[in-house]
């Protein structure tokens, strides 16, 4: 497959798993953490979907089209190893809604972020809610969901806190 198709695949599955997640939180409180901004598409796509939520978003820095940046104190900038852990006194809740975005290509790279993200991410998650995840997470009092209809396996992960 051409990266270029690989690409419109991966957009296209997270689309599809921001709408699922959306109705999947209705009955949990929290706010929504966006873990990567990057050009802000899924960060634009959430805010539409959920104009109610509070948005957090975590980037070490912004490179995302002016219209997708978050403003002031929901856009918080630095490593997400130092931003997440330390985020409590900005957040407040835990969250109904987590998306976490750092796959970087590299398995190695991959394999490291989930070691590091996995119990932060435990700790951040309110019980009832979701996470999302290009990368598979080891999040043992989870349990992993099935992806919407269409949605090549361990193209992304679903997983709810029980
Ligand atoms: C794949 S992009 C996110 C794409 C985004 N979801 C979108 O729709 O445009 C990943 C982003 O995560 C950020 N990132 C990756 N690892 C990070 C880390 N450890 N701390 C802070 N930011 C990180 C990168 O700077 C990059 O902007």
């Amino acid at each position: 497959m051409s990266r270029l198709d690989s690409f419109i695949r991966r957009v296209s599955a997270q689309r599809d798993i921001l709408n699922y997640v959306t109705g999947e939180i209705s009955d949990v409180d929290g706010p929504v953490l966006e873990l990567g901004l990057g050009n802000g598409r899924t960060y634009d796509h959430l805010r539409e979907n959920l104009p109610l939520r509070e948005i957090f978003v975590f980037d070490r820095s912004i490179n995302a089209n002016p219209q997708s940046v978050a403003d002031g104190d929901y856009m918080i900038l630095g490593e997400i190893r130092d931003t997440l852990a330390f985020c409590g006194p900005r957040v407040k809740a835990e969250a109904a809604l987590i998306h976490c975005d750092l796959g970087s290509g590299d398995p190695t790279t991959d394999l490291a972020t989930c070691a590091w993200i996995s119990p932060l991410i435990i700790e951040r998650t309110a019980q009832g809610g979701i996470v999302a995840s290009g990368l598979a997470l080891d999040l043992p009092n989870f349990e992993e969901l099935s992806l919407p209809e269409g949605i090549q396996k361990k193209r992304y992960f679903l997983y709810r806190k029980l």
